[in-house]
């Protein structure tokens, strides 16, 4: 098989594993993106805002509530990751990018893409706590609460998500469909075809 037909085929797959399996549509992120800007304007109106989106998956999300966001928010990056190339997280949380923002005695608004075990907050947070903030707060595009370990409750929610493999909308799998405009699965079945 040409390398070309090859990957005509995997496209086809992944169409395939999409339809009908979006679970929130662009527009829908795009409300939910707005409600929330609103919320944080008002809850820190009159107040420095820092959003520190949280790499990679967070990109696109950070990006609408920045967008929507009246406040005029500064804005850092970090990146705490597990390991491993999988559908559930290795549990060694490593850190590979430090924010460069002073943030002491600064609001502070963690942007994740979605909560899980909880388990890279837990490692994240008493981190950022060392810079002298005066708060830190979590803004969680998805929250899988089924699959929660550490205690970790985020200050704002887009949506509840059961315990699926979510891709798209920043969400990979493998570095994979994070262009994806809307939320959507994967199953095991698709993931053997991948
Ligand atoms: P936690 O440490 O288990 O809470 O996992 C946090 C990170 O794992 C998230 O910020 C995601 O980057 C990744 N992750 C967890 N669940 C999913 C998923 O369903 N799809 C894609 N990435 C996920
Ligand atoms: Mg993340």
């Amino acid at each position: 098989m040409s390398d070309k037909s090859e990957k005509k085929e995997k496209k086809d797959i992944i169409e395939e594993a999409i339809i009908g399996k979006v679970l929130f549509t662009e527009e829908q992120i795009a409300e939910r993106a707005k409600e929330i800007a609103a919320q944080i304007d008002k809850d820190f109106e009159g107040e420095e805002v820092i959003l520190l989106c949280t790499l990679k998956g967070s990109i696109l999300w950070m990006a609408d509530l920045m967008k929507y966001m009246k406040t005029d928010a500064r804005i850092d990056f970090i990146s705490a990751s597990s390991y491993g190339a999988s559908t559930t997280s290795s549990g060694v949380v490593k850190i590979a990018y430090e924010p460069t923002i002073n943030m002491y005695e600064k609001n502070v608004i963690v942007v994740e893409d979605i909560v899980d075990t909880g388990r890279t907050l837990t490692y994240m947070m008493p981190k950022l706590m060392e810079r002298g903030p005066k708060c830190v707060k979590l803004c969680t595009m998805l929250n899988k609460n089924a699959r929660r370990e550490d205690h970790v409750e985020p200050d704002y929610i887009g949506f509840e998500v059961d315990d699926l493999f979510i891709i798209g909308y920043g969400l990979d799998f493998d570095q994979r469909f994070r262009g994806l405009p809307y939320i959507s699965y994967l199953d095991e079945k698709d993931v053997e075809n991948l």
